[in-house]
This record gives C-alpha cells, sequence and structure tokens, in this order.
C-alpha cells in the first residue's frame, strides 16, 4: 500500500538488488516539450495543433492545458539538476517547432532559440549530453492547415525548420532524435482522432506515415551535412499477439504488426514499404523517397510501452482488419486494460528487431514507463509498482542483449510527471513528482532506485 504523501522517504536500508545489465549501456530520461514547458505564450512561441488541442471543449480529459504543468520553460535548471542527480549519461527532451519557427516558415525566433540552448549549456556544465528530438508532435497551425502530415510540403518545411535549429545548437548537439512517434501521429492523430490534430481518416491517413518518413530522410540529411554524430528516429513499437492460434487471429496480427511496426521501420532498415495491397493502398513514393528514407541512420530507437493483442474482426463490412483486446492475464497500470505489463515483450521485441532486419543499427530503447494513480499534492511517493515495472523492463532488456540484441541505451519515461495528452495530468509517469499546481519537484522512491540501477552497471 502507498504511504499518504507528506511523509519522509522510508528507511531503505535493506534495498533490493537492482538489474544488472550483461555490458555498459547508456542511460537516459526523456520529456517532451508541450508536455513539461508550459508558458504557451511565452517570447513569440507560435501555435501549434496541441494548443488548438487543449482549447477545444471536451478533447482533454481533465480539461487541462498543459499550464502550468512542470513549468519547465521557467523552471528547467531544476530539470537539469534532477537529470544529473540521476547520473544520467544523457537527457531526452524536445524542441517546439513553434518556439523556433512560430509559423512554421521563415526566419527563427532567437527567443525560442535562447532557451533551448540555455537548456543545452546547463546540461553540458552539468555532464550530462543533450540528445534533442525536434519534433514531437507539435505541429505548427499554419503546417496543418496548409494540409498537416497530409501534405508532402510538410517534409520540406520540417528539413528548414531543423536547419534552423541546428545552425544554432549543432556546435554543441551531436546527437539528435528527428521525429518521435511517427506511428502515433498516423494512428492515433490521422487515422482515428484520439490526438491532435484529430483526423478520423482511416486508411486515408497512411500518406501521413510516408511523409513523415520523408521528413526524417531530409533532416537527416540536414544534420548530417550540419556535423551531427548521431541522428535517427524514436517511434513506437509494440510486440504483436494473437488472441488465438488460428488462420483469422493470424491474420490479424499481420496487418496490426504491418500497420504498427513495419510501414515505420521497414523502409528505414530495408528501404522498402511492406506490401499494402491488402489495404488497397499504395505510399505516395517518389523516386528518390525511399533512396532518402532508407540511408542508413545511426541508431534505431523504440519507445515501448505494451504488447498489443489481437483478433479478427467482429461486425459485417468492419473497415479494420483486426480488434484489439485485453491481454490476457496481464496486470495493468493506470490506464487499465489498455496497458497491459509483460516486460518479456520487450525482450520479444528487440528479438523480432534484430532476426527481421538483418545488419540493423544499435537499438536504443528511447522512451519506457508507466503511470500508476498517485497523489496530486507535493511529497514523496513510494512508487514501488513503477519500480517493479522499470525493473522488469530493464531486466527484459539484460535477456535481449544476452539473446544477441544490440542495445546501447535504455531510456525511462518520464524524469518527471507531465502531461499526458488527451489524458492530461490524471496520468503520471514520472520518476520525479510534480505539484501541478506549484510546479513543486518532489523525487519518488522510484528516482532513488534508477539512481541506483545507473550506479550499480557503471563499468
Ligand atoms: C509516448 C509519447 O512519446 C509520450 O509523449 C507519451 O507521454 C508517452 N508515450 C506515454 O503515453
Amino acid at each position: 500500500m502507498k504511504e499518504p504523501i507528506g511523509m519522509t522517504a522510508p528507511d531503505r536500508t535493506c534495498q533490493p538488488d537492482v538489474p544488472e545489465l550483461p555490458r555498459r549501456i547508456r542511460w537516459s530520461a526523456a520529456t517532451a516539450a508541450f508536455q513539461i514547458e508550459g508558458a504557451r505564450a511565452a517570447d513569440g512561441r507560435g501555435r501549434s495543433v496541441w494548443d488548438q488541442w487543449v482549447e477545444t471543449p471536451d478533447k482533454v480529459i481533465d480539461g487541462s492545458t498543459a499550464e502550468p504543468g512542470p513549468d519547465s520553460y521557467h523552471r528547467w535548471p531544476e530539470d537539469v539538476a534532477l537529470a544529473a542527480g540521476l547520473g544520467l549519461d544523457r537527457y531526452r527532451f524536445s524542441i517546439s517547432w513553434t518556439r523556433v519557427q512560430p509559423d512554421g516558415t521563415g526566419g527563427a525566433n532567437s527567443a525560442g532559440l535562447d532557451y533551448y540552448s540555455r537548456l543545452v549549456d546547463g546540461l553540458l556544465e552539468a555532464g550530462v549530453t543533450p540528445f534533442p528530438t525536434l519534433y514531437h508532435w507539435d505541429l505548427p497551425v499554419p503546417v496543418h492547415e496548409a494540409g498537416g502530415w497530409c501534405s508532402r510540403d510538410t517534409a520540406a518545411r520540417f528539413a528548414d525548420y531543423t536547419a534552423l535549429v541546428v545552425d544554432r545548437l549543432g556546435d554543441r548537439v551531436k546527437n539528435w532524435y528527428t521525429i518521435n512517434e511517427p506511428a502515433m501521429t498516423t494512428l492515433q492523430g490521422y487515422a482515428v482522432g484520439a490526438l491532435a490534430p484529430g483526423e478520423f481518416l482511416l486508411f486515408d491517413a497512411l500518406p501521413t506515415a510516408h511523409h513523415q518518413l520523408l521528413a526524417h530522410g531530409l533532416a537527416s540529411t540536414v544534420l548530417r551535412s550540419a556535423g551531427a554524430e548521431a541522428v535517427g528516429v524514436a517511434n513506437n513499437h509494440t510486440h504483436v499477439r494473437a488472441l488465438r492460434d488460428d488462420d483469422a487471429d493470424r491474420a490479424a496480427l499481420e496487418a496490426y504488426d504491418i500497420l504498427h511496426n513495419r510501414i515505420f521501420a521497414d523502409p528505414i532498415l530495408t528501404g522498402a514499404y511492406p506490401d499494402l495491397a491488402a489495404f488497397g493502398y499504395e505510399m505516395p513514393v517518389r523516386d528518390g523517397d525511399l533512396e532518402l528514407i532508407g540511408a542508413r541512420p545511426d541508431f534505431y530507437a523504440v519507445n515501448f510501452y505494451n504488447p498489443t493483442t489481437v483478433t479478427a474482426p467482429t461486425g459485417a463490412d468492419n473497415p479494420i482488419p483486426f480488434d484489439i483486446v485485453p491481454t490476457p492475464g496481464a496486470p495493468v497500470t493506470g490506464f487499465g486494460e489498455e496497458w497491459p505489463i509483460v516486460p518479456e515483450a520487450l525482450t520479444g521485441l528487440l528479438l523480432d528487431f534484430t532476426e527481421r532486419y538483418p545488419g540493423l543499427p544499435p537499438l536504443i530503447v528511447s522512451e519506457n514507463g508507466a503511470s500508476f494513480p498517485e497523489p496530486a499534492r507535493a511529497g514523496f511517493v513510494d512508487d514501488t509498482d513503477r519500480i517493479s515495472f522499470l525493473d522488469g523492463h530493464i531486466r527484459a532488456v539484460a535477456r535481449a542483449i544476452d539473446g544477441g540484441a544490440d542495445v546501447e541505451e535504455y531510456t525511462v519515461w518520464s524524469l518527471l510527471d507531465n502531461f499526458e495528452w488527451a489524458d492530461g495530468f490524471t496520468q503520471r509517469f514520472g520518476l520525479v513528482h510534480v505539484d501541478f499546481d506549484t510546479a513543486e519537484r518532489t523525487p519518488k522512491a522510484s528516482y532513488d532506485w534508477y539512481r541506483r540501477v545507473i550506479d550499480g552497471n557503471r563499468r
């Protein structure tokens, strides 16, 4: 049972063993601009599809607007100190397109870039390597109105924005994630409308996958020519399971695996899309696109949270070739049955990638974590459920390495409690508790535990 908040940290003299990795990997924790920064109108920041979303009634479960939230735009030195206190090798944060280029075109807003420049300097001074993501879902409104990710031109806009960022930060930042979770943008943002921009296009959303991958390819070229040392994409991947061992469920598994995993990974790692004929679709590929997208990345990064169990679709005329069902027998996180806890699914995913894509670049786990119901006001949280989730998944990474996966980095989502998109402030993923009224930060038990994991794995 959880202790009430406000109590002091319990005596942990009998501390449990922390997982030990078979080899040295890098340790990280992640956040994203819209989820932690607040200050949506500060210093010339422009509006993104997420500003529109939070201002539309009933889109965010608790009606919150991401402000002030952790207010990292003002309190970033505390985040840097927390990252350094963990002993992180790297900190994954994202850069807001609309702080840098308020309308998504034209010159840079230097005040926006100044913020990230200060953050980068702060991290470097603290001995933590900055590892930014250029795009974590905050598409500028004018770019959305010009077609958003349905439009090929958005890829070119993204490359221009990338050039502005690397021009300012590239002397100090050498490692870059281009795009975060293109799969979620396509599936949740454009196919079923659960996240901004909230389009309901079903299979007509597929071009948004190609345009994001093209954006990744174009931005990678810009970054490399500006001296970047490591560039890659961070995608959401899931380990797909069939509910039943029969042909209909195996077909459902195949379809879901293509739509969630392979549409995004195959072109980057093999230079070709999987066969989409079964969906009656072809990607809008033009000459040269696949060479650009398939140029070898320096790493391939997976955000992993849970497996997905599917079964054959129910209902006549169902346009979707699968139903997603609860994973039998699995415990769940704060999201309930939607987010089953199955650490061995991470081992399975990493080993499947290793087998499916021979010659794969090193893998990074760029997000992994869980939310659980936790108190709102400031105080210590003894989050043993999060410790056990992370412990299980880090041991799952260790088993994948033992099995032959080349994993070079592991990242906890998240350093801080933050704005969980359509779930607002109702789901807490942080190693550090944030009181969303005061932005006060209090490390949880999992913070101390992760610090010991990192320390215990120094070699
Ligand atoms: C993945 C996304 O990248 C991140 O923004 C989100 O908060 C976590 N998943 C948890 O849902």
